[in-house]
């Protein structure tokens, strides 16, 4: 998720519950193209995150084409297309949801970054690909920086293209786009349950999410759903019911870190009849402290030259559903470094536990390196 799911965020994601794959937030192949500067924030990830999938929009397939060479140079485990999202700024120019109007690119899309994935793994280099010497340095840059080590020419192997989409453009048609995509031969197509139009309103529509999952049943493409999924005991019945192959969990996972962390339970409860059980869903205080300052020691270590008003929005996300956390959350989202974010936790214990847990401030003030 643009702006919120960041290689900080999914960092201590991974470490808390390893969800079976993470997508990167989107970024245009305009920019991972033709820039040095813009949208390679992106692109930064931890071994940890593994399997971990770039996420691109943009409507050219001449781009398309070379941005594979790039996100397959960067040693991503798989390439997904965003033909879903609806803001103006996306949309407007035709990328996004707005692909949905023109299906006709959107194959062509397709099949541009195929090729480059193809061209990629039998050993071109992004030079002979036309991507700019300037833009092949930055590559070299970030591979430096996220701990990647290329494998050699000889040695590649063409990741899995996938996409991501919504049911309509003002009208739901998923039924006719998704025939339509696997004209691309995707891997996966992952459907979130509303049309451009609704944007986030209304609830999603998982009835048309699973006649879509019916009608590429049998074609080799794995179908996600996605939408409103808010713990994975919803996720299970959604599997049960709308017979997709997996689910995306977005929103829920704000301030909720640990929600992948029965995954293996999921997986044992889908071939039962027994149900997941909740109670065991439960975080106490404690441990959401805790997880308050690991990520925040962990944001600082990584971002030393970034303010703090992304790590902000987190901070407000964890405050929630215990007494008083609405104070919390007015202190926390004025918090501009962790040592203030020991703070607000130390200022809350003496204020409302009779027993603090004197290991909060003690490990924050002698300790604050990330969770590895
Ligand atoms: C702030 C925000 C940013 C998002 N950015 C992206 C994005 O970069 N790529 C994408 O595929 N979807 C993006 N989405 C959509 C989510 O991935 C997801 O499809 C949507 O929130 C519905 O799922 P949920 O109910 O589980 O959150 C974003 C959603 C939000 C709220």
């Amino acid at each position: 998720m643009d702006g919120v799911t960041d290689a900080t965020f999914r960092h201590i994601v991974a470490t808390h519950g390893h969800p079976d794959i993470v997508f990167t937030e989107f970024t245009s192949v305009g920019e991972i193209c033709h820039s040095r500067k813009g949208g390679w924030g992106a692109f930064q990830y931890s071994q940890e995150e593994r399997p971990i999938l770039a996420q691109l929009y943009g409507k050219d397939p001449v781009l398309f084409y070379q941005a594979a060479h790039i996100v397959c140079e960067m040693g991503f485990d798989g390439l997904d297309i965003n033909m879903g999202c609806p803001s103006k700024n996306v949309a407007s120019s035709g990328s996004g949801a707005a692909l949905i109007r023109t299906p006709e690119r959107a194959v062509k899309i397709m099949e541009a970054a195929h090729q480059g994935i193809n061209d990629w793994a039998s050993g071109q280099s992004l030079r002979e690909a036309g991507v700019r010497p300037m833009i092949a340095e930055k590559v070299h840059e970030m591979n430096i920086e996220n701990n990647w080590h290329p494998s050699p020419q000889s040695d590649r192997s063409p990741i899995p293209l996938s996409v991501k989409t919504r049911l309509g453009y003002d009208e739901v048609v998923i039924e006719e786009w998704s025939e339509c995509l696997t004209q691309g031969k995707p891997e996966a197509i992952s459907i979130h349950g509303r049309t451009l139009q609704q944007m986030y309103r209304g609830q999603a529509d998982w009835e048309a999410i699973g006649l879509a999952a019916q009608r590429l049943r049998g074609k080799g493409i794995l179908v996600l759903g996605n939408g409103d999924i808010r713990s994975l005991e919803e996720a299970l019945t959604a599997i049960k019911t709308y017979g997709v192959d997996g689910i995306l969990i977005g929103r829920a996972a704000l301030g909720n870190p640990w929600i992948f962390r029965r995954i293996q339970d999921l997986r044992l409860a889908m071939n039962s009849e027994a149900p997941l059980d909740v109670t065991q869903d439960i975080i106490d205080l404690p441990a959401r402290f805790q997880m308050i300052l690991d990520h925040a020691a962990y944001y600082e270590t990584r971002n030393p030259k970034e303010g703090f008003p992304r790590m902000r929005k987190h901070l407000g996300w964890y405050c929630s559903g215990f007494p008083h956390a609405a104070a919390m959350r007015a202190s926390m989202v004025r918090t501009s470094s962790m040592q203030d974010v020991a703070q607000v936790l130390r200022d809350y214990q003496s204020t409302h536990l009779a027993n603090p847990t004197p290991s909060i401030p003690a490990r924050t003030l002698t300790n604050a390196s990330p969770v590895e």
